[in-house]
């Protein structure tokens, strides 16, 4: 029996296919394009992201036996707004996650619907990226779009409409939409009558792992699958990268190092951080999860090697860099302004500290480490919630690198654990399918079955101690320079 896990993500959509076992048959991954109209928005075509998984899914599955392939699901990228029309054109390109346009909005949610009546309506605040201010910027700059909108969607749940025609959002997902009572896992009235839509505008909730139907017969065709493919909700991509490293149940912790950076602690209870720097949302094996997010995190480093040093050689330019815990440059990581744990999309990213003798090297090594800091930011607030993070897991394209792994684990101070399967979100939508289908009775056990850690990185306590001074002095460069982002933007 054969599973396909799709992680539909910001650069590039992701396809995994193993049987139920977690042995790995094929991974595929297909790009399309960002693009950035204004400095610090952020769009994509949902078109793109259907047409390259159709192809991704017949390069995936070309060699396999299709009558084999029983179920897919996907990880997502989160709070992006898709909107369709009457007809189910798509009103507008997608507004992503990293989109820092509704500055206004937001503060409006904030200050005047206030942050208290958000936390009890949704156990959220609002965060520039999260789906609600942007419906309320399409609402005050674009009415007539605003009045066309029949179909409210997440980007991994329009692939969902498009292959199987269930209009349907799974709760991980729907979580950051600050549209979701996250406690009771319905829409939260209050939330809808504040954005101006109605409950019939919005899909369908489902737990991840649930069943939404199977592939539309003429797509099925086209594929060569047989049309009884079981497709499950599927989730936001780091609550299914938490599934694919088995953070499920009570108290994991998975850093995911993707152009994003998140921070996710899973948890049975719902747990609330009393000023909502960090998120509560619902996770993808029917408990809550924890999360941080900021919001560029490998993107800083491709940003770094592919725009600004004119490379690929990623491997290359991070072996001359040796002298840990000494730089004397640092780099705040915020290129598409911060979400976790400032909120502020006016933050701009910066380098500080070059001298004559300042390296390409030392750059680089800058770049990585402003990441590891900026994680540890969140790791601060999250620790004050009284959660002692010893050991975590890690994935993502960033975790690739033994070099940040180092870093990471010195500058958080944890041991990062290593799965055999590092493709987190796209492993997860596998292992949701599986469940879907009843294959295993519910996550935890595909995680058990499933789930193979291969290494660990351990803290070295002189290199901690090193790190640990370089941060208090990172952990003064934001709030210093802060007045300044709001003049320069
Ligand atoms: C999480 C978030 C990002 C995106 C990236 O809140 O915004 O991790 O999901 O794909």
């Amino acid at each position: 029996m054969l599973y396909i896990g799709i992680d539909l993500g910001t650069s590039s959509v992701k396809l995994l296919m193993m049987d139920e076992k977690g042995n790995i048959r094929n991974v595929v991954s297909r790009e399309y394009p960002l693009s950035f109209p204004h400095p610090g928005w952020s769009e994509q075509n949902p078109e793109d992201w259907y047409r390259e998984s159709i192809e991704g899914l017949k390069e995936l599955t070309k060699d396999v036996d299709k009558s084999e392939i029983r179920g897919l699901s996907f990880g997502g990228q989160m709070h992006g707004l898709v909107i369709l029309d009457e007809n189910d054109e798509v009103i507008r390109p997608a507004i992503l996650w990293n989109d820092g346009r509704t500055g206004k909005e937001t503060r409006y949610l904030n200050e005047e619907i206030g942050q208290d009546k958000l936390a009890t309506y949704t156990a959220n605040i609002a965060f520039a990226g999260f789906t609600a201010p942007k419906i309320l910027w399409v609402k005050n700059h674009e009415p007539w779009n605003f009045a066309r909108i029949r179909k409210i969607m997440l980007p991994k749940d329009y692939l969902a409409y498009r292959l199987t025609g269930t209009f349907c959002t799974d709760v991980s997902d729907a979580s950051g939409m600050l549209l979701l009572d996250v406690r009771n896992r319905c829409w939260s009235k209050e939330m809808l009558e504040i954005c101006g839509i109605t409950e019939e505008m919005l899909p369908k909730i489902y737990e991840s792992y649930e069943c939404v139907g199977t592939v539309r017969k003429e797509i099925a065709d086209e594929l060569g699958f047989t049309d009884h493919v079981v497709v499950a909700a599927g989730a936001g991509d780091n609550a299914a990268a938490a599934v694919g490293t088995g953070t499920v149940g009570d108290g994991g912790c998975n850093i995911s190092m993707g152009t994003s950076g998140t921070i996710f602690i899973a948890s049975k209870e719902l747990v609330m951080d009393p000023h909502n720097a960090i998120h509560s949302f619902d996770h993808a094996d029917g408990g809550y999860h924890l999360m941080a997010c900021m919001l560029s995190a490998a993107s800083c480093n491709k940003w770094w090697m592919e725009e600004i040093l004119n490379t690929t050689e990623y491997a290359a330019e991070q072996a001359v860099i040796d002298k840990l815990g000494e730089n004397h440059v640092f780099f705040l990581p915020y290129l598409m302004g911060e979400r976790s744990p400032h909120n502020n999309p006016n933050a701009r990213a910066t380098f500080i500290g070059i001298t004559m003798d300042t390296s390409r090297a030392d750059m680089t090594q800058a770049v990585l480490e402003g990441v590891a800091f900026g994680l540890r930011d969140s790791f601060k607030v999250i620790r004050s919630l009284g959660i002692d993070v010893k050991t975590t897991k890690i994935v993502g394209g960033g975790a690739k690198s033994p070099l940040w792994r180092k870093m990471i684990a010195n500058i958080l101070n944890v041991n990062l654990e290593i799965p055999a399967i590092e493709e987190g979100p796209s492993m997860g939508g596998a292992m949701l399918a599986m469940v879907a289908d009843g294959t295993y009775r519910d996550v935890q056990e595909a995680a058990d079955a499933i789930v193979k850690i291969v290494a660990t990185e351990y803290p070295d306590p002189e290199l901690v101690k090193k790190y640990d001074e370089c941060y208090a002095k990172f952990n003064e460069l934001y709030p210093t320079i802060k007045p300044l982002f709001e003049k320069i933007i």
